[in-house]
């Protein structure tokens, strides 16, 4: 059944042939974008939906996020608001709650917190394992994870847990830990940062999960400058997160690669920590995408309204950008920007014929009012794969 959304009064393709489209509507037909363009010359449909004069963006495509853990980190939270700086050991604290937890009680937990990022229009998620840290806890991070969201990363190597020396537990990360996960992702991740895992550590993991033709991403550059966003660049990582501390060859190097720049305003915000130089990125010729990072620890929010509101007013970067960062870019962070994607639904991030038909209409009549009515409700309507969802 094919379905003719008219009433759009700004489309937001994030397609470069198409730009922005006033006066606009769309037809979905089994999972994809049948037709895009003016309203005036819209085709007939089996149904219609009249969105009477709002704005419509792609599905927002969140590239990164921790959703598999259980526990409560407020109390953390509340000592850094108070002058307490953030450090990598709180991921313990998560870690000991999650492993108490049982299959079914992490499963709703993370079904409920994609339910809840899909209620604000995104229409795609990346999660990491990472609060499991032994091979049993990983694996059924991993396992459940595939269950329930589009795209699963192994973040085995985000702390050295309690107890361990650091090169034996990489020893496992890259040996009984990764053939447990294996089945379960296609990505792999290292927190490359003091506190967490240094470059030689990193190195050693990243290779391990290349080899084994797992797709390589890098927490990097978040609490100082380090050797993250270089090592991310080498390897061929398809992007590097957080990327908050930069030097003049760090932004060098991301503007010259293949490696998606991801930005992640809550954390920065959240920890009290400068954000990351999203204009300098940009005008330097990077791939720059925004994601949540919607964690306990540091960015307890899976709203990318909010990350594009806070890129817009204070990171510098216009409406245009800020939205595409948000869509396209974090569907590139995933390589899922062509092609058909592993659900054969086409491409997502971007609004095009044959893409797979994930809308956002916002409750406002143009995108600009994301950061024009900051905080106000944004999402009128969802569809993912052509359905509603929201
Ligand atoms: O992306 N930096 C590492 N991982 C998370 C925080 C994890 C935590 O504190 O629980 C992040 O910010």
């Amino acid at each position: 059944m094919a379905e003719l959304v008219t009433g759009i009064s700004e489309l937001t393709t994030c397609d470069p042939d198409l730009g922005v489209v006033p006066d606009a509507a769309v037809v979905v037909d089994a999972g994809r974008i049948a037709w895009v363009g003016p309203a005036a010359r819209a085709p007939e449909a089996d149904t219609a939906t009249d969105l009477g004069g709002r704005a419509v963006l792609p599905g927002w495509v969140d590239s990164h996020t921790h959703l598999v853990f259980d526990g409560d980190r407020s109390a953390e939270f509340r000592a850094r608001m108070a002058g307490e700086e953030y450090a990598a050991g709180g991921i313990q604290v998560t870690t000991d709650a999650t492993r108490s937890a049982d299959d079914d009680r992490l499963r709703a937990l993370v079904t409920a917190r994609v339910a809840e990022a899909a209620a604000g229009g995104t229409t795609t998620i990346e999660t990491k394992t990472g609060y499991g840290l032994t091979v049993e806890d990983e694996a059924r991070s991993a396992r459940i994870a595939a269950e329930l969201v589009d795209e699963v990363t192994f973040l085995g190597a985000h702390l050295v847990p309690a107890g361990w020396d650091a090169e034996e537990y990489v020893d496992l990360v890259v040996g009984d830990m990764l053939d447990a996960v294996a089945p379960h992702v296609r990505w792999a991740d290292v927190f490359c940062e003091r506190g967490a895992f240094d470059e030689d550590q990193s190195r050693r993991v990243l290779e391990a999960c290349r080899d084994r033709g797992i797709g390589l991403r890098v927490h990097g550059n978040q609490l100082g400058e380090g050797p993250g966003v270089q090592l991310a660049v080498e390897l061929g990582a398809a992007s590097v997160d957080h990327v908050a501390f930069l030097s003049d060859s760090d932004v060098e190097a991301l503007a010259g690669s293949d490696t998606v720049a991801t930005v992640l305003p809550g954390a920065d915000l959240s920890t009290r920590m400068p954000l990351a130089p999203a204009r300098r990125l940009l005008d330097a010729g990077a791939t720059l995408a925004i994601a949540s990072n919607c964690n306990p620890g540091t960015s307890y929010t899976s709203s990318m309204a909010f990350c594009v509101t806070t890129a817009v007013l204070q990171m510098g970067l216009s409406i245009e950008e800020a939205v595409r960062a948000a869509t396209w870019g974090g569907a590139r962070a995933l390589r899922r920007e062509t092609g058909d994607g592993p659900d054969g639904l086409g491409a997502v991030g971007s609004i095009a014929v044959g893409h797979r038909a994930d809308l956002h209409a916002l409750t406002h009549p143009a995108a600009i009012h994301l950061a024009y009515r900051p905080g106000m409700p944004a999402t009128h309507a969802v569809w993912r794969a052509g359905r509603r969802v929201a």
